[in-house]
């Protein structure tokens, strides 16, 4: 199992995620962040970091079952373990990621 990063970091990027992770699993493309699932070691110490809730464990459709999240869960999941991992899009430290048109500076750290 790994973590996956979800819908609502889709277009903000805030970025605190990445420089909690111990094993620098996270990569970005244009429109949100993505955790390498075969190098995510199921820490959990991203988890609490990041504004808007957006990283979950792969083996549950969802922590927070009101949200839209839940109904395209899966569709993260697959994102996830299907996107093109390279040295070129991973994110080694905060300020590499570019945030999306939604960051939110009152969410930010
Ligand atoms: Fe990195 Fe740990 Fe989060 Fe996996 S669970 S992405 S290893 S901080
Ligand atoms: Fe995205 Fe949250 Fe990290 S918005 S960049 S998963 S801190």
């Amino acid at each position: 199992m790994a973590y996956i990063v979800g819908e609502p970091c889709v277009n903000c990027k805030y970025g605190d995620c990445v420089d909690a992770c111990p094993v620098d699993c996270f990569y970005q493309d244009d429109n949100m962040l993505y955790i390498n699932p075969a190098e995510c070691i199921d820490c959990d110490a991203c988890v609490p970091e990041c504004p808007v809730d957006a990283i979950f464990p792969a083996d549950e459709n969802a922590p927070y079952d009101e949200t839209q999240t839940k109904h395209v869960a899966p569709y993260y999941v697959w994102l996830g373990e299907n996107f093109a991992y390279s040295d070129e899009n991973r994110v080694t430290d905060k300020v590499q990621v570019d945030h999306g048109p939604d960051w939110d500076e009152t969410k930010a750290t």
